[in-house]
């Protein structure tokens, strides 16, 4: 049972008879901060007041005079200036336990209106290396799949792979010039991979050479602007000259831009200046930008030798990538590259000319959207599509296939410019119906502060992360040995399973326990740290719970059945109990705002309070049979709950540990 769903409901009775639209004042429906208020507390009263200008405390006595709680609640209780303060009672929480201890489901309804949602995560350019921001996007996006597929709704996965995109030019380039046949007959994604680099490397060098004398002009300019905005007299007026100093602030921050993007062009120029072998092919393949784009538009045409090339890499290309999401036990239903739309893109352009929704402009067919400088660019003068035009061929497709209610991309918030737009057009477009949503999300930080990246040189970076992080968990589960139960020690085995499942998980929770939409810092020793809001430390408490049931010779499965009953004589037990009837609600904010961090703040605040239950109550030493009983079932709910909740979250737990 849904918690708060339930109050919000009950409350929605008495509040739909005050005003037009209660939602905002059901909003104020809460968990208590403080045992001391109960366990659930409305603050609706205060602005209600306001509202209908009257005295609080009278409003909130009205409310819960009307308020059809009985069964579920010890009456109300008014605090303070109107704070409407609501215990749950025993009763009905032993009756909502008895039922999660034989459901399946843990107590956790379907929605009532379930959805159909296209999940489009992952989404690596392939032929690039995949990188730690990757991980994020298909975790989250992983994450969100799973939650809402158990709450009911039909989540169809996708992983919209760029399989079409200038990367293939420049492999293409570069096999064509510079390939080392044997590493390539060996290797072949480390050698596209490293011919990836290469042409990248010669590209930005002479992007950088022309740019640098634009960026040396541009920084005279502004140490100009700087110096002429210092000279003028400073006004009398204390606010003007404020004002005044606070525009030289900001003429010199463009000085530090421009003086950076410099320094980072010089690198870029070094990169290649400091070897000769690099510096010669640099200054034979002077055009090599235009040829790059030069051999991508050929694929796109047809052109036989670059469909051929394309097709060869493609398959070796999606296996290295796929042995990344066999480690992370990431299943996609389908995975439509962007190559798939590809012949979809000319009706797309036709279909916004045809009813006058794009115009021409400088050669290149735009679609001007409401509130944005810039249009959309749908096709280029060169008759190239784009990255937009593919998205909203994508649309298309995926409404006509699933006809979803909603589509949520789970994509770097880099990228949110393109959303915006693409949405707006898709609007324009005629899709009104449909919900779209960027579920964006922040940077991976490494330990300096700065974009975490993974060893430079290695060719599938995201494999030696996660090498890292099993051989770091290893010696955690080498090294600890107080949850294994019966007393035996672990075989060899045994700990690299163990170490796989630990390992892997604190990098899924890691990322996951962050609120999306920050950065975050990638530590290994965070991340594996035993206590604390780590996956170690949910699958250490899991593992726990199961010693305990070794340790007992308990048979849970036959205590689940008879139907013993719980009590909750002590806070402690009380306490963890409403905590496990809390889950639904967990969920059910999961789901609002796609945000899976408020799935492992719920567990990490379940552990919580599963660890005083553990420290204050006797589980196997209990006083007597009864209590004996009851708590072992609290016991299996709480390792049931996380064993769910990290299924979730993508994570597995183990039996010991
Ligand atoms: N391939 C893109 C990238 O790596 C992400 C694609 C996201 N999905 C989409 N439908 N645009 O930047």
């Amino acid at each position: 049972m849904n918690i708060l769903t339930e109050l919000k409901a009950r409350f929605r009775v008495v509040l739909d008879q005050l005003v037009d639209d209660p939602t905002d004042l059901l909003a104020m429906i809460r968990p208590a901060q403080d045992a001391k208020f109960g366990d659930y507390q409305a603050n609706c009263a205060m602005p209600l007041a306001k509202q209908l200008g009257k005295a609080p405390r009278d409003i909130a006595a009205d409310i819960v005079s009307k308020l059809n709680l009985a069964d579920m609640c010890e009456p109300p209780e008014i605090a303070g200036p109107g704070f409407i303060n609501l215990q749950l009672k025993n009763e009905w929480l032993l009756a909502r336990l008895a039922h999660a201890v034989q459901d399946d489901r843990l107590d956790v309804p379907v929605v009532a209106q379930p959805k159909t949602y296209v999940i489009d995560y992952s989404s690596p350019n392939v032929a690039k290396p995949m990188h730690v921001g990757h991980i994020r996007s298909t975790v989250i996006g992983d994450a969100l799949t799973r939650t809402l597929r158990f709450l009911g709704h039909r989540v169809i996965s996708d992983n919209h792979i760029g399989d079409w995109g200038t990367q293939f030019g420049m492999i293409i380039y570069g096999y064509k010039h510079f390939v080392d046949r044997d590493a390539f007959e060996r290797e072949p994604v480390a050698e596209l991979s490293r011919l990836y680099r290469l042409v990248n490397t010669l590209v930005e060098y002479h992007n950088s050479r022309k740019r640098l004398p634009q960026l040396r002009q541009e920084l005279g300019e502004r140490e100009a602007a700087v110096i002429a905005q210092q000279n003028l007299p400073l006004p009398d007026d204390k606010a003007a000259a404020k004002k005044a100093k606070k525009a030289v602030g900001k003429l010199e921050e463009k000085v530090v831009q421009t003086k950076e993007a410099i320094k980072s062009t010089n690198a870029k120029l070094a990169a290649v200046e400091s070897g000769p072998e690099l510096l010669a092919m640099a200054d034979s393949h002077e055009q090599i930008a235009a040829a790059v784009l030069e051999e991508t538009a050929k694929l796109h045409a047809g052109d036989e030798e670059n469909q051929r090339l394309w097709e060869e890499f493609l398959p070796k290309c999606r296996e290295e990538i796929q042995k990344v999401y066999d480690r992370l036990d990431i299943e996609f239903d389908y995975e439509y590259g962007e190559s798939y739309y590809h012949a979809r893109l000319a009706q797309v352009v036709d279909d916004f000319e045809k009813r006058s929704l794009s115009r021409e402009s400088e050669g290149a067919i735009c679609v001007f959207l409401d509130g944005f400088k810039a249009p959309m660019i749908i096709r280029k003068k060169d008759g190239a599509f784009l990255y937009a035009t593919s998205d909203l061929a994508t649309i298309q497709f995926r409404m006509e296939q699933w006809k979803p209610d909603e589509i949520l991309y789970v994509v770097d918030h880099r990228q949110s410019e393109h959303f915006d737009k693409l949405f707006a057009a898709a609007k324009l477009w005629g899709y009104t119906d449909l919900k779209v949503r960027h579920v964006s999300f922040g940077t991976v930080l490494g330990e300096d502060g700065k974009p975490f990246k993974t060893r430079a040189g290695v060719a599938v970076g995201l494999e030696s992360l996660l090498d890292e992080a099993v051989d770091r968990a290893y010696a955690v589960v080498a090294g600890g040995d107080d949850a294994k139960g019966d007393g035996t020690e672990l075989s060899e085995d045994e700990c690299r399973e163990i170490a796989n499942a630990v390992g892997i998980g604190a990098i899924k929770y890691a990322d996951l326990s962050h609120n999306r939409t920050s950065d975050y810092v990638f530590s290994y020793d965070k991340m594996l740290a035993l206590t604390g809001n780590t996956a170690t430390y949910m699958q250490y408490s899991y593992a726990r719970v199961n010693g305990i049931f070794g340790r007992g010779k308990v048979d849970i499965q036959e205590l689940r059945m008879a139907k013993r009953a719980i009590e909750l004589a002590e806070r402690a037990e009380r306490a963890l109990a409403l905590e496990l009837l809390r889950f639904a609600d967990a969920l059910a904010d999961v789901a609002e705002d796609y945000r899976p961090n408020l799935l492992t703040t719920y567990l990490y605040d379940l552990s919580k309070s599963y660890a005083q239950f553990f420290e204050q109550c006797h589980v196997l030493k209990a006083q007597n049979e009864t209590t004996r009983n009851s708590r072992l079932l609290l016991c299996d709910l709480t390792a049931r709950t996380i064993k769910q909740g990290l299924n979730f979250l993508g994570i597995n737990v183990v039996e010991r540990m």
